[in-house]
């Protein structure tokens, strides 16, 4: 398959280019296109073989459902069976945004599309070429991260070309996406609401809003969860892997500094190509094959932006074996802390 790109000013983008976008979603088709998050890769949701190929395309397990784009939150209402007062109140508030809400989902969405659950994932979207893509497409747009499974999410459309090209339809370039890492994921079927996913939007400007909101276990656990405590199908399935290992050290500052410093050297020592990913408080620290800066430690924001960028680019060196500092989990910090010990298959050393 021939993969068609457009490269579109995502401020201005050009609406004709859009719709030929959209009508290949029309068609059945399958388009990645970026959002305020990441790039997503995207099918009409109501179009069953369509979400098949979505799957296919992107070599995902059957049983991970994707995330429901809308362009408008009356949507909602025809692929839910009931919108919770508190789901409301998070819609008005957070979207369009980097927030996606758990629904019971209505008999109109295809099986496929919600992996046989009885629930789905839904959210609104905060950038023009995604917004624009699903009004002109007339339809829910299924979308997952547009990484081929187990990969680290993209952020460019390069990212996308890499794992994608002529595996899908088209790709929309619409430069470097704003946010780096996911949207959070809650889940409005249950009560008290629970978020299963850290992302975008953070836990504490939710609890702000719904102050009885929980944390699934999962979203800071250190070590692989047991199936029964398995909320959302992502929480089993290998995630943001590069080909080398990845180790992360959490600790405080100092503490990271000598154990990264430490490691680093043994690796050198058996013969082991390092990166390293610092911070800008950290980085003239070490000596190693490739050193590079999630950013400072006193802008969370900035190193989600550059997480799953940096994961690629220091894997794209061929390097060995990967030592990764842990930074907070405030704000976006604990989306970037999720990510990284789930990058790490839970590899994760604490320093004094
Ligand atoms: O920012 C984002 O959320 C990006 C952009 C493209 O919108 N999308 C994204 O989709 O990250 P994906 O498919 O890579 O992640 C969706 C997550 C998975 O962890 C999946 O298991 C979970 O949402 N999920 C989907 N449907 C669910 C459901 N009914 N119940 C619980 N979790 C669900
Ligand atoms: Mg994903």
């Amino acid at each position: 398959m021939k993969t068609l790109l457009l490269k579109v000013n995502p401020e201005k983008p050009d609406l004709t280019k859009i719709q030929s976008a959209a009508e290949i979603i029309q068609k059945g088709g399958i388009v990645a296109f970026p959002t305020e998050t990441v790039y997503g890769v995207g099918a009409d949701a109501l179009n069953q073989a369509a979400v098949l190929a979505l799957f296919e395309a992107k070599k995902r397990p059957l049983d991970n459902p994707p995330i429901v784009h809308v362009a408008n939150p009356k949507e909602v209402y025809r692929l839910v069976e009931e919108v919770p007062a508190k789901a409301q109140i998070l819609m008005e508030k957070f979207w369009p945004g980097p927030l996606t809400i758990i629904f019971k989902r209505s008999n109109l969405v295809p099986k496929e599309t919600v992996a046989g659950l009885e629930t789905i994932a839904i959210r609104m979207p905060k950038h023009k070429v995604a917004f624009e893509l699903i009004k002109l497409s007339r339809c829910p747009i299924a979308a997952p991260s547009a990484n081929l499974a187990g990969k680290p999410s993209p952020t460019t459309a390069q990212h996308v070309y890499e794992d994608l090209n002529g595996r899908i339809d088209a790709i929309i370039d619409g430069g470097a996406t704003n946010i780096g890492v996911e949207s959070t994921v809650v889940d409005l079927s249950v009560d008290p609401p629970m978020l299963l996913r850290p992302g975008g939007t953070p836990f504490e400007a939710l609890k702000n809003i719904l102050c009885d909101m929980k944390l699934h276990v999962f979203v800071e656990a250190e070590q692989e969860l047991t199936l029964q405590d398995i909320r959302s199908p992502g929480m089993k399935h290998k995630h943001y892997a590069p080909k080398a290992e990845v180790i992360l050290i959490e600790g405080n500052v100092p503490g990271v500094i000598a154990k990264v410093k430490d490691l680093s050297e043994s690796f050198k020592h058996k013969g082991q190509k390092v990166g390293i990913l610092a911070t800008d408080e950290t980085q003239t620290a070490y000596k190693a094959d490739v050193i590079k800066s999630l950013g400072s430690r006193s802008n969370l924001a900035s190193v989600a932006q550059n997480l799953f960028r940096l994961l690629r680019e220091v894997d794209a060196e061929n390097v060995d074996v990967i030592i990764a500092e842990g930074v907070s989990s405030d704000g976006l910090g604990l989306a970037v802390m999720n990510r990284l010990r789930k990058a790490s298959g839970y590899h994760i050393i604490k320093a004094e």
